[in-house]
């Protein structure tokens, strides 16, 4: 395809969502936000009764994933599960522990493949995840991979659970988050890992606007 597709990947709390919606909405580009997808497929097993365990029913369950997003007048974007709002739901611990569960068995990821190349339309597509530059757009001409310390994602996961009146503690998600890095990163189907060809950016001790600035100066870089 001759449509463009920059890919932003990266562990959780790097920064990428924040990154990626800035930079869909400065290129005036479709947004891809493959993690909801995992977390949807995760929040649909449990609407069903299906087991995170159970492969077959899962991939089942990915293969026919009844999903919709829609963007709400305040802009935050909205996601269905067959027609029901699942937005909060699948943004607890409880889902992204479901989105890592399911995201690591293969078949699921095969499923969920077609589906998120769907997403790539004119006049661009910025595409967010784990293996958007390595499996979902190889060929894609600009790939970010944007990284911080585990303790400072978990610290801005903190904040943002604090901000939305959820009481968690501290520790505990610093665990999570280092649990999750090792089921992502050690999987043997789409592990976390930098493109080759991608460019690396860490974000731990850099404000929002300035990552935001390192990336358009790469984009720009690709003309
Ligand atoms: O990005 P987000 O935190 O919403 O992703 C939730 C989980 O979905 C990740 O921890 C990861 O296990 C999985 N995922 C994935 N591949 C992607 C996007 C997300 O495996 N492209």
């Amino acid at each position: 395809s001759s449509t463009p597709v920059i890919t932003v990947d990266g562990p959780s709390g790097a920064g990428k969502g924040t990154i990626s919606h800035l930079l869909a909405e400065k290129l005036g580009w479709h947004f891809l936000d493959s993690g909801a997808l995992y977390r949807v497929t995760g929040q649909a097993c449990v609407i069903e009764g299906v087991s995170w365990e159970d492969h077959e029913a899962v991939t089942r369950i990915a293969r026919h994933l009844d999903v919709s997003f829609t963007t709400a007048d305040t802009g935050e974007i909205l996601v269905a599960y067959k027609g029901r709002d699942v937005s909060r739901a699948i943004r607890t611990e409880e889902g992204g522990r479901g989105a890592s569960t399911v995201a690591a068995i293969p078949a699921v990821r095969q499923a969920l493949l077609a589906r998120q190349r769907e997403f790539l339309q004119p006049p661009g597509l910025v595409a967010d995840g784990r293996d958007m530059g390595t499996v979902v757009f190889p060929d894609a001409p600009l790939k970010i991979f944007l990284t911080a310390s585990a303790e400072e994602r978990a610290r801005r996961r903190f904040d943002q659970l604090l901000a939305k009146g959820e009481s968690v503690s501290l520790p505990r998600l610093l665990e999570d988050i280092e649990e999750r890095d090792a089921r992502d990163s050690q999987r043997k189907v789409a592990p976390l890992l930098p493109a080759k060809d991608a460019v690396v950016i860490d974000s731990t001790a850099t404000p929002v606007a300035d990552v935001f600035a390192a990336v358009m100066r790469e984009v720009a870089a690709k003309g």
